[in-house]
């Protein structure tokens, strides 16, 4: 029988996780069914109950209910843990584990696919909501020589750096972080660019790589990067990488990201 695999979200129409694993599924020759489910606001737990009762044997979760299915997990991995959001699920005899692939993607998109270390970089993320708090311990993890993390609500980062302080160099604060200072490596990890709202600009180090975790889109961030003359990139390739990641942990077989990555670049283009 074809196991069955979701994504949860609201909303959901778009989400690119349905293609990227039935890319993955017939690239390694796995008999398995992904769909993407629109889960109501007030009930996602009802609907992922659902799912497990008719025969759901993982899902991906994403906004907004990545922080509700860390509170539904019955097992939590470490990177769950440290992430305090799941957005990979997997139902099995240990009832719901929760696991977070996005930190993890991150990190191979920078070191696999776009040739950048993150080691003894200077790091600059913008943001400390859901989507910050996934990456930090990960980057920490390469041993830059600094991660700053500036947020608009200053107090949010400085207690998300007071959480990872005893895992490597890190400071948060607000946007004056930014001043007197150039980053080898800036992580847009707001939701400032869906809404098209301009965030304070950094100072591009020599070299230096803006990364935007929004894909498809020109953001204020990235217009600003390339005014700059900084080498730019967008989200596409974590969101690739996290997916991967969460197919070899239901599937014990890890998928090639390059010709998914391509193919999904080449229909935007079209
Ligand atoms: P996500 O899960 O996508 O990270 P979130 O938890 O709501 O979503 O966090 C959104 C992040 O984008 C926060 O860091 C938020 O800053 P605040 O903590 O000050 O709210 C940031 N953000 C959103 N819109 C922004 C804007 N117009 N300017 C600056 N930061 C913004």
């Amino acid at each position: 029988m074809t196991d069955r695999y979701a994504v949860f979200g609201n909303p959901i129409g778009h989400s690119l996780s349905p293609r990227i694993h039935a890319l993955f599924a017939a690239q390694c020759g796995e008999d398995l069914s992904y769909e993407a489910i629109l889960a109501p606001l007030d009930d996602f737990a009802g609907a992922l109950r659902g799912f497990i009762a008719t025969g759901g044997r993982g899902a991906n979760v994403t906004v907004p209910f990545k922080e509700q299915a860390y509170r539904l997990a019955d097992v939590r991995t470490p990177r769950a843990e440290a992430a305090g959001a799941v957005n990979t699920l997997s139902f099995g005899g240990d009832g719901i584990v929760g696991d977070n692939t996005d930190g993890a993607g991150l990190v191979r998109d920078l070191t696999v696919n776009l040739g950048v270390d993150p080691g003894g970089r200077r790091i600059l993320l913008l943001g400390a909501g859901g989507a910050a708090r996934g990456v930090v311990l990960p980057l920490l993890e390469q041993k830059p020589a600094a991660l700053f993390i500036a947020n608009r609500t200053a107090d949010k980062a400085r207690q998300l750096a007071a959480r990872f302080a005893a895992q490597g160099r890190i400071q948060g604060g607000g946007f004056e972080l930014l001043d007197a200072r150039a980053f080898d490596l800036v992580i847009n990890a707001t939701s400032a660019g869906l809404t098209g709202a301009v965030l304070p600009a950094p100072t591009f180090a020599a070299d230096a790589l803006a990364y935007e975790m929004v894909y498809g889109r020109m953001t204020p961030f990235l217009r600003q990067a390339q005014a700059a003359c900084a080498r730019t990139v967008d989200g596409l390739g974590m969101l690739v990488e996290q997916a991967a990641e969460a197919f070899l942990l239901w599937r014990g077989v890890r998928p090639q990201t390059a010709p998914v990555l391509a193919a999904l670049r080449a229909i935007r283009q079209a």
